[in-house]
């Protein structure tokens, strides 16, 4: 019996019991006088939550503790389920009986049985066997089964299961990534601009109800904006646009360009999910889906290996047209969307998220610091001088122009190093990390991917929009047959060029 086995078998039943805590990054903070005015507003991280969530440990259901020993997936009936590995020597066949009167005497329910020879057998020529029992026995029962066990088999173990958390298998499966955090909440937070003003608050719960209604598939939700929304959506896009030129990279204004020469973009209207959508869909397969606030990281970084995007609907509250403390559509659509157009960068964006899927809590943790210095935060070269591609920069007239003037520190995107960075929450980044170019970091990303321990992998299948664990060699060998013949229509333009 391999462990990985029981490790699998469990996938599809376990669930994340405990939402996570956050997702989304961010603060757009805007300061216009960047060296002398600190960011005030706390940015909203989903790392930090990431962490407590593994220090917690609330998001994987892991082993538990009954008596002395480790035992998994307490039941409320008071029940617990034992994997347990134990040997017995060859006399006869008694052992085996004497270890089923255990069972019996406990009145353990024996789920799967499983038997090998001996691996010590083998060097001493013995016939002893091996044997893997996963079994439910009574909790309080626990301790004195194993020791019973012991006085009839040899090398008893109990052998602790891995947890595979959730995560979706096919697009329609993103209907349950929606854990919210209303840490940032205009209902909640006193510190957020909008919790004093009742109307705000309102047209909040109004906008946030057509995500909690949406399910995939359905129409993207139309939202009416009031002038005042328009009023501030022109102030922050005004803003931004002035320092677009000379800051932002050059994916990013090939796609500005784009949106704003089909008039999905301009300063004198919110642009709608539905619209953006397909502008994405055409470009990079991307597509948008509403969500009513911050999401988990965990769910977040879920919906990018299906290349949905889930964006906020909701604007800011006008008192602070150039901070918010939470995602709102300005930072979406103006920070993101471009981005999301350009197909390395999508690649790149998806390549996040497929590492995500069946993640340990740590490694979460360490995607969503790889996410906030990329995605957010990140800064490439172009043409022998840096660049911002990161949302959280493009979003921000502030530390764009603190992240591209010489004060921060600049170091070369490495994985490894990036993952375990420490950010800054409270103002601007001390250290940035510069990309050679997407397809690099989408290298090195692989590369660092590959290193996460997971008992399994995963291909995205594009026609089904769904995710395929390659557990079995017949899949392996489908999934090659394909790359033979999308190599085979290569191989055939390379001898057309040839013959030209
Ligand atoms: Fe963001």
């Amino acid at each position: 019996m391999r462990a990985e086995e029981v490790c699998f078998s469990t996938m599809e039943s376990s669930t994340i019991s405990v939402p996570y805590f956050l997702y989304h990054l961010q603060s757009m903070k805007t300061d216009s006088i960047v060296q002398t005015i600190p960011l005030s507003g706390r940015k909203h991280s989903l790392i930090e939550d990431a962490r407590r969530d593994r220090e917690s440990g609330s998001s994987s259901p892991g082993p538990s503790r009954c008596g002395d020993s480790f035992v998994f997936e307490e039941e409320k009936s008071g029940k617990v389920t034992l994997n347990i590995l134990f040997a017995l020597r060859n006399e006869k066949n008694a052992g085996f009986f004497k270890a089923g009167k255990v069972f019996e005497t406990f009145e353990a329910k024996l789920l799967h049985l499983e038997s090998r020879p001996s691996r010590k057998s083998k060097k001493s020529g013995e016939d002893d066997l091996e044997f893997f029992m996963r079994c439910e026995v009574h909790c309080s029962d626990t301790d004195i089964f194993i020791n019973s066990l012991k006085r009839v088999a040899d090398d008893v173990r109990i052998v602790q299961e891995e947890k595979i958390p959730w995560f979706p298998k096919k697009i329609s499966d993103l209907d349950k990534c929606n854990h919210l955090i209303t840490k940032y909440d205009p209902d909640l937070d006193q510190d957020h601009p909008g919790f004093s003003d009742p109307e705000y608050r309102k047209r909040r719960g109004i906008v946030s109800e057509l995500a909690f209604n949406y399910k995939h598939g359905d129409p993207l939700p139309v939202v009416e904006y009031t002038p005042e929304e328009i009023a501030t959506w022109r102030e922050v896009y005004g803003t931004l646009s002035n320092l677009y030129p000379t800051h932002a990279c050059r994916q990013f204004l090939e796609a500005l360009g784009q949106l704003e020469s089909e008039r999905l973009y301009g300063e004198d209207k919110i642009p709608q999910l539905g619209e953006v959508s397909a502008f994405l869909k055409e470009r990079t397969g991307f597509q948008l889906r509403p969500v009513a606030g911050l999401l988990s990281a965990r769910d977040f970084l879920a919906s990018l290996a299906f290349r949905v995007f889930q964006c906020t609907q909701y604007i800011r509250h006008p008192s602070a047209p150039m901070h918010s403390p939470e995602p709102d559509c300005c930072h979406e659509l103006l920070g993101h969307i471009p981005m999301l157009a350009d197909k390395e960068f999508a690649q790149f964006s998806q390549e996040i998220g497929l590492a995500s899927l069946g993640a340990s809590d740590e490694d979460i943790e360490k995607l969503s610091t790889l996410y906030w210095f990329t995605v957010e935060f990140g800064i490439c070269k172009q043409n022998g001088t840096v660049k911002a591609y990161g949302a959280g920069l493009l979003s921000s007239y502030g530390e764009l122009l603190y992240a591209l003037s010489n004060e921060p520190q600049y170091k070369p995107f490495n994985p490894a190093e990036t993952a375990v960075q420490p950010y800054q929450d409270q103002s601007y980044q001390p250290v940035y990390f510069v990309s050679e170019s997407f397809e690099d970091a989408k290298h090195k990303l692989r590369q660092y991917s590959s290193t996460i321990q997971k008992p399994f992998s995963i291909r995205y299948d594009p026609y089904t929009c769904s995710m395929e664990v390659l557990d079995e060699p017949s899949k392996i060998q489908n999934a090659l047959a394909q790359m033979r013949d999308d190599l085979k229509i290569l191989h055939k333009a390379l001898e057309r060029l040839g013959q030209k």
